[in-house]
């Protein structure tokens, strides 16, 4: 663990969806005992933090962004006692614990929006959401176009006629962060959690928050990319800000917590959320969806850097979280097919699952040698590749339901993980798993990595490692300029990675390669492959 008091900078954060993880109790739901019996594997994995995803109590009808009371834990997941108890073993093993924050929606099950329904259109209690009277003669329009994230409209109508605003789920109502008693409220739940020993927070819908007065259409095209910045109605307004500066205030009164903003944002915005006195951190998304190409690599990483550098802070990479296709899937798919929509019904013949898998390895190294922190999301270690033939009638996800059965979802990438070869649940617990696990998950058990040298497990241990020794100083970063399908970049006098994106072997350079994502001849680098060289 660093213990610089800007231990984030460099840092590599674990993620952990709780659900999934690790099953204490074996009723086939993942839960803080599971957690806590996994701290030995997170520390040899050499990590410095975990984020949590949410693990309040929570109808789970968003997988626990659907909040319903932010003090307290899931009674599947275990107690709050039990919560403080893993950041304090976690601590000892030298792990940080960040908290994922929920400050844009409640669930509809939260006492607030309950007292909400029960209260009369006007009252104070209606206040602390957006409730609305509707359009048409009999109010039986929306109150505006505003469509929801998930599908569908962003209004739900009560039965006295008011409309209510989820820009989620309708189970996910949007808070009011115009009422004071909102901010209250987040600033007293921000301290529970940090006077327990979070590290910080994770914070979700970064770029939400925040509506335009008026409730103004959107108009016919929704997306943040149709409109000029900052004019979206609910989506990166200008109006976020002062709530960002107020939550680091708050935690500044602290000694060294941090917080990371999930702000799914034009890039040329995000530098707005790094500014000094707002996030530590906001994720840098753009390799979620970007090719595998090396040039369109290189322009996302070079933006990235330079544009987190030029406001004082240092760039956040991730390959893969709890919302996408996971990356070695993603990567097995052609360049240009959208795999989030390939799950539903896309031709399985285009995947090509071996070299997704050399990709996942190589893009690993790749992000871990950037300058910055990077987040993992459990079972990257593993190679895990998405679960993309769940069966229809296991799909919890709502975005099933809200996009009228037309995006599939995100089950694939939240399938428990595999710690043993056998047994019901491949070790995930002693009983079954809450979504069917693929077969091919057993031969990537950690278990049987666990001792395999160039195991995908094998090649994250070793690479946390390698970086940790060199690379987390001050070593700068420059682009080479190695070819059109090479990704290539230098860190200090001493370190080059390298990664063939093409489809043929490339001459290596002279140098020493001390590392490697997988095998190669002396002399050339062959395709899907990264070289730390020194
Ligand atoms: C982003 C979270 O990562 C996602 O899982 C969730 O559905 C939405 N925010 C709504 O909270």
């Amino acid at each position: 663990m660093e213990t610089s008091r800007a231990w984030w900078r460099h840092a590599v954060v674990y993620q952990i969806y709780v659900r999934s993880f690790a099953d204490g109790n074996g009723d086939g739901t993942g839960d803080i005992d599971g957690m806590r019996r996994r701290l030995p594997y997170l520390e040899r994995l050499g990590i410095d933090a975990v984020w949590v995803n949410p693990w309040y109590r929570s109808p789970l009808l968003d997988g626990g962004y659907d909040v319903a009371d932010y003090r307290e834990i899931n009674e599947q997941f275990g107690t709050t006692s039990e919560a403080e108890a893993f950041i304090a073993e976690a601590k000892a093993h030298g792990i940080r614990v960040l908290v994922d924050l929920v400050p844009n929606h409640s669930s509809w099950d939260h006492p607030w929006f309950r007292a909400a329904l029960a209260a009369a259109p006007g009252s104070e209690e209606r206040a602390r959401y957006h409730f609305l009277e509707g359009r048409g003669d009999a109010g039986e329009v929306p109150p505006n176009d505003w469509q929801s994230v998930f599908g569908g409209p962003a209004w739900t109508r009560v039965p006295d006629g008011q409309w209510y605003l989820h820009t989620y789920d309708e189970s996910q109502p949007d808070l009011n962060w115009d009422h004071p008693a909102v901010a209250d409220e987040f600033d007293a739940v921000m301290r529970f959690w940090l006077d327990r020993g979070a590290a910080g927070f994770r914070i979700d819908v970064a770029h939400g928050l925040v509506k335009a007065p008026g409730y103004p259409d959107a108009g016919p095209v929704q997306e943040l990319a149709g409109m000029p910045p900052g004019q979206h109605p609910f989506i990166d307004r200008d109006g976020i800000h002062p709530i960002v500066r107020r939550w680091r205030r708050l935690l500044d009164e602290y000694d060294d917590r941090m917080m990371v903003a999930e702000a799914w944002v034009d890039a040329s915005r995000r530098p707005l959320y790094l500014r000094p006195d707002e996030y530590h951190q906001a994720f840098d998304f753009d390799l979620l969806t970007a090719n595998w190409d090396a040039g369109e690599f290189a322009s996302i990483i070079a933006e990235s850097v330079s544009s987190a550098q030029a406001v004082g802070s240092d760039p956040t990479w991730v390959l893969s979280n709890h919302d996408v296709v996971r990356h070695a899937t993603r990567y097995g798919l052609p360049n240009g097919i959208e795999p989030g929509l390939w799950l539903l019904d896309g031709d399985r013949s285009l995947l090509d699952e071996a070299r997704g898998a050399r990709r996942a390895r190589a893009a690993a190294l790749v992000t871990l040698a950037l300058p910055g922190s990077a987040y993992v999301y459990q079972g990257d270690e593993l190679g895990l590749p998405e679960a993309w033939d769940l069966p229809l009638d296991a799909l919890q996800d709502p975005i099933w339901h809200d996009s009228g059965h037309t995006v599939k979802g995100r089950d694939g990438c939240r399938v428990p993980i595999p710690w043993e070869p056998t047994g019901e649940s491949l070790g995930f617990g002693d009983g079954g798993a809450w979504l069917p696990q693929p077969r091919a998950y057993a031969r990537l058990a950690a278990a049987v990595q666990e001792n395999a040298p160039d195991s995908s497990l094998d090649i994250y241990r070793r690479a946390l490692a390698i970086r940790r020794e060199r690379l987390v100083d001050e070593l700068g970063f420059e682009l080479l300029d190695a070819g059109a399908d090479v990704l290539a970049f230098r860190r200090g006098d001493r370190f080059v990675c390298m990664t063939n994106m093409g489809d043929l072997p490339v001459s290596l350079p002279a140098g020493e390669v001390f590392f490697a994502s997988g095998p190669f001849d002396d002399g050339e680098l062959p395709p899907d492959t990264t070289v730390w060289m020194a």
